[in-house]
């Protein structure tokens, strides 16, 4: 059995997919929720589906959680749309298992503060002919660890920062589940 455990900030659109998809795969588990925001849309969205979730704050972020996950033990650790830094605890005890997804072809648009509608509008302000997601390995520095996919879309000069978040979406919800089911079939 494979499992994941999945860390949210926000409204958790990702989230709910990738636990879709995983319920029509028999030997893969969403095994549990977190996230650090109480008032996240993500927390509704997941216990519909049947998926347990923590909420939890800086305080036990750093230890209370991540002895939680050592026990769990998931096979890989997933961000989708989670805002707070991966402290080292977390990157020692899980090396190579903890992926993220950014809303950009990174390089492109990454770092500290580039996230959501500021990385749109900083898309748009710059007329890119194109933009896209990319899925990769967390390390000490926002956005750089080692990229295991992107996919493009292209944009026109009509584009604004609500359509390209809107494509952008459009393309994490296409591929993001089905890049997390690779990664485990190859571990
Ligand atoms: C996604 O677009 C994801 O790429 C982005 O947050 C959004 C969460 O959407 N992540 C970052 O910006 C990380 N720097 P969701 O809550 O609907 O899944």
């Amino acid at each position: 059995m494979n499992t994941i455990v999945v860390f949210a900030s926000g409204s958790g659109s990702n989230a709910e997919k990738i636990i879709s998809y995983f319920e029509k795969v028999s030997h893969v588990e969403v095994l549990k929720v977190y996230t650090n925001n109480s008032k996240a849309g993500v927390i509704a969205r997941v216990s519909s589906k049947g998926v347990p979730t923590r909420v939890f704050d800086r305080e036990t972020y750093e230890k209370e959680v991540l002895d939680e996950l050592k026990k769990l033990n998931p096979s890989l650790v997933v961000l989708a749309g989670f805002l707070w830094k991966i402290p080292q605890g977390y990157l020692s005890a899980f090396p190579s298992k903890i992926i993220n997804i950014h809303p950009s072809l990174l390089p492109k648009y990454g770092g500290k503060g580039m996230y959501g509608g500021h990385v749109f509008d900083a898309i748009v302000a710059n007329k890119e002919s194109e933009t896209g997601i990319t899925i990769h390995y967390v390390n000490e520095h926002y956005d750089e660890g080692a990229i295991i996919f992107q996919a493009k879309t292209s944009l026109s000069t009509s584009d604004t920062a609500e359509s390209v978040a809107e494509k952008t979406h459009r393309l994490e919800h296409k591929h993001f589940a089905a890049v997390i089911h690779k990664l485990l079939e190859n571990q």
